[in-house]
């Protein structure tokens, strides 16, 4: 490996978690290692380079050694702390961006790898175009909603983790001769719902890009029940919504942070009781999904992912987030990868998979 010359970076990780952060931290950290830099951590997002925040440490190859296959991030991470709105106690937002881009500069640092979703990347990009920060982002969600990438990391295994769930409710529900509805995450786009509930062989998938009616919901359970099969699995995006209805919300987080939601699994469940008599249960799947140990694909991801972070650092491609496109690594531009959520396209082949299955997809 050819030595260039000596950079100091730091790596973050903000917003929700996801299986495969650590791999990435480990890639970005040994490949800059391997050329002779230095690298650092900031701890629980932004967090740590504001205010008495929780500040940085340094990273070296003990501190990344057998992490690649678990779950969450050695670093912490946090969604509450958007430097551009930091939330105050009397309800207002204040902009501390510029203490952030202080203290990466009074810290040394050359370069930031910033490893997050639309929230966080976002943020990287505004620092980018507003300070010049030199930053690389890594595109992460189990949502999978990132425009300019054809694949997040951690989208996989959450995946796998919600279809082994809907396998477990198979049984239960055919005993009982109910429906089950299970809740999923995906707050504007139905990757995880759809492609679990293909997988999974779920009755009926609802996701936020299709609006759905009650009454197609109840006929398939309906005609299900006419044909003999006396139980149904319904699959439910977190953000899936009646057709003229609104997103369920749990809570309002407050200023400078995104609406909490959850809660349609259960209207969806009461009302199929309420219009069909049959028995209904209802689950929320939540973080479950975010956690467990990356799968093997998610794992390579993520160590292609901070290995090509590295290399765009050593190519001072800055203002830039490393992507999956044609199974290849790329680089494409903050602004395009922040520009909107990749929701699943209407003429998807899975969508399509899904219909010729007879899977009702409530429209
Ligand atoms: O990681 C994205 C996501 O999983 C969304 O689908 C979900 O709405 C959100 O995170 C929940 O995040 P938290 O509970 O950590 O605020």
């Amino acid at each position: 490996m050819s030595q260039t010359r000596k950079r100091k970076i730091v790596i973050n990780t903000g917003g929700g978690d996801a299986p495969g952060l650590n791999a990435v931290i480990r890639a970005a950290v040994l490949c800059s290692l391997r050329r002779g830099w230095e690298v650092w951590g900031i701890r629980s997002g932004y967090d740590g380079l504001m205010g008495d925040g929780t500040g940085v440490l340094p990273l070296d190859a003990d501190s990344v050694r057998g992490i690649t296959h678990t779950g969450g991030t050695i670093l912490g991470t946090s969604n509450r702390g958007n430097p551009f709105k930091i939330a105050l106690p009397d309800g207002t937002v204040e902009d501390r961006s510029a203490q952030v881009v202080e203290r990466f500069h009074s810290h040394g640092f050359d370069a930031l790898i910033a490893i997050g979703g639309d929230g966080s990347l976002s943020i990287a990009k505004d620092l980018h175009q507003r300070y010049d920060l030199p930053v690389v982002g890594v595109p992460k969600t189990i949502d999978n909603d990132l425009e300019a990438t054809e694949s997040t990391f951690g989208f996989d295994t959450a995946v796998a983790t919600a279809t082994d769930a809907i396998d477990k409710l198979h049984p239960t529900a055919q005993s009982h001769q109910r429906v089950m509805v299970v809740e999923l995450m995906g707050r504007y786009a139905g990757w995880i719902a759809l492609y679990a509930g293909v997988a999974g062989t779920a009755d009926i998938v609802l996701v936020p890009e299709i609006p759905f009616s009650m009454e197609a919901v109840c006929q398939k359970i309906l005609s299900r029940e006419s044909s003999g099969r006396h139980f149904s699995i319904v699959v439910v995006a977190e953000g899936a919504t009646p057709r003229g209805g609104e997103l369920v919300v749990a809570k309002d987080q407050g200023p400078g942070r995104e609406v909490q939601l959850g809660g349609i699994a259960e209207r969806v469940a009461r009302e199929i009781t309420r219009r069909t008599g049959k028995e209904t249960r209802h689950l929320a799947l939540g973080h479950l999904q975010r956690g467990g140990q990356p799968s093997a694909r998610d794992r390579l991801l993520s160590l292609r992912f901070g290995a090509a972070a590295v290399r765009c650092i050593e190519a001072e491609d800055f203002g830039k987030m490393v992507a999956l496109q044609g199974g290849s690594i790329r680089s494409v531009s903050l602004k395009e990868a922040t520009r909107r959520i990749r929701t699943v396209p209407l003429d998807s082949d899975v969508l399509q998979t899904a219909r010729d299955l007879g899977t009702s997809l409530g429209d």
